[in-house]
């Protein structure tokens, strides 16, 4: 027992900075959240500037521990969780970046990345080796763009006079009082440089992208020891003991810990992530193997086959900002709930491709089946079916993969609130949709593998049991009415893609 004391999650995400206060039994006491911009210098391009992320997060920690009136003998440890792939380059003795971070969504390297990756024998040896699809959604290429834009950038690299970071390691760095220059494996396998087999930094790709092995940081186990803080105006000396890509660390918190197990976040988009154990299931689906993050004292390195639908509820908020057809998301639930169905109209949210299974960047969104009598009830619930549709695209291409249909999805993130998007989803799947009455499952994920590491809970059935109890959604439709919904979808899909 430890008492009073609490576990902090800084959740470090595209959009805000979060910190969250944790207790013991697993709730979540506080929680603090801070916008910061999104820089879009050109079209395609998506920026971040570091020190905001790092202002924005560190006032969320300060006015969290304030509010409660803590100090660092309250807090057991910090558990860092983030977006992922983003990627930050700084000078280690002034401490500044030397450039706007390059945000994972940020499409400018797509040309770069295709021609280093282009030879069909160097994107099958990267995908061997590190599970991904070569993209500039990655951070190889968003390094070798910064060497190669960022005046002397390079020769300072070279020289051993700079470092490169996910958001994970930058934040660790500053925090540390630039002690610890560290990532974890969840992070380390998203910058298609790291060999996730052999769980370490790759000669070979280091030198197809142009890297000095010198810019990148350590890699440690996602449920241990980071350091400890030593930023003015942070209580010091608290531990950072967990750090996870935020997808891996809600796979966690949903206490997916063993092969098998899968959730999905419905955020502005989707991440589905399937729990293979220690095999690094290869995709044949355009899925991605990506390492989880893993309890402490676990033996060798677990995989995930992930994939991604890169519009998912900013469908909704384009339904509500750019037509004006609604003015809240939760709207949806009560105009999808008001007709029988979408009156055959299919919403294909292409808009900035399609992801797995499909894999077409150049593909752009469509409405089709639009009739005289179509109105924005049908146009609602078709945004909210196009969600499901991709998702059980995504289950199939998973269980084709895995060789496994999924009994239980559990899902978390804002959209999985709707009731007719999770009974719509859990008709389409056919197995059991699980949604936690705690939705903050990135949060907790990054708070137990930092609380696991210290000894704050005992271990992972001491997690499981924490959990209360959860919404179950069952198939309600007839079977061959989803399978007709779907040959729909599949056509629609189709049209789209010419
Ligand atoms: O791979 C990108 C992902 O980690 C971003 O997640 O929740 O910040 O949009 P989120």
């Amino acid at each position: 027992m430890s008492g009073q004391k609490y576990v902090i999650a800084l959740d470090q995400g595209t959009t805000s900075s979060r910190a969250v206060l944790v207790d013991r039994g697993g709730h979540v006491v506080d929680c603090v959240q801070r916008p910061f911009q999104q820089i879009f210098p050109q079209p395609g391009w998506v920026e971040h500037n570091p020190q905001e992320i790092l202002f924005s997060q560190l006032g969320c920690l300060t006015e969290l521990l304030a509010r409660h009136g803590l100090g660092a003998e309250d807090i057991d440890s910090i558990g860092i969780d983030n977006q992922r792939e983003t990627t930050v380059v700084w000078d280690p003795t002034t401490g500044a970046p030397v450039c706007n971070a390059i945000v994972w969504q940020c499409r400018r390297t797509a040309e770069l990345a295709e021609r280093v990756c282009g030879a069909p024998g160097v994107r099958q040896m990267v995908r061997a080796k590190t599970g991904l699809l070569p993209d500039a959604y990655f951070s190889a290429s968003k390094i070798a763009w910064i060497l190669k834009n960022v005046p002397r950038a390079r020769e300072r690299a070279e020289a051993g006079e700079l470092l490169f970071g996910t958001v994970d390691t930058w934040l660790v760095w500053v925090l540390t009082g630039g002690l610890v220059h560290a990532t974890d494996p969840t992070n380390a396998s998203r910058t298609m440089l790291y060999d996730i087999h052999r769980g370490c930094w790759d000669q070979e790709l280091l030198d197809l992208f142009g890297v000095p092995a010198s810019m990148m940081p350590e890699v440690r186990p996602s449920s241990g020891f980071f350091g400890e803080t030593s930023y003015p105006g942070v209580p010091a000396g608290i531990p950072i003991t967990g750090v996870a890509g935020d997808q891996q660390a809600a796979l966690f918190g949903q206490c997916c810990f063993g092969a098998g197990q899968a959730k999905n976040t419905y955020g502005t988009g989707c991440f589905m992530l399937l729990h293979t154990g220690h095999e690094a299931c290869e995709s044949s689906h355009n899925l991605v193997t990506t390492v989880v993050a893993s309890a402490p004292g676990t033996r060798g390195t677990e995989y995930a086959l992930e994939g991604s639908v890169f519009v998912a509820g900013a469908l909704v908020q384009w339904l509500r900002d750019e037509l004006g057809i609604i003015s809240s998301a939760a709207e949806t639930e009560y105009l999808a709930k008001s007709v029988p169905d979408t009156g055959g109209v299919y919403i294909v949210p292409a808009f900035t491709g399609l992801g797995a299974p499909w894999w077409r960047p150049d593909a752009r969104g469509s409405i089709l089946g639009l009739t005289r009598g179509t109105g924005r009830a049908h146009l609602a619930r078709a945004a909210l079916e196009a969600l499901a549709y991709q998702i059980r695209d995504l289950a199939d291409a998973m269980a084709a993969d895995a060789g496994a249909p999924l009994d239980v999805l559990n899902v978390d993130g804002g959209a999985s609130a709707n009731g007719f998007l999770m009974q719509f989803q859990a008709d389409l799947l056919g197995c059991e949709l699980r949604r936690p009455a705690n939705l903050e499952t990135t949060s907790l994920g990054a708070a137990y593998l930092a609380g696991l590491a210290t000894g704050f809970w005992s271990g992972t059935d001491e997690l499981r049991g924490l959990r209360a109890s959860d919404n179950i959604f069952r198939r309600q439709m007839d079977e061959a009415q989803a399978e007709t919904l779907l040959a729909g979808w599949h056509d629609a899909v189709r049209r789209t893609l010419g």
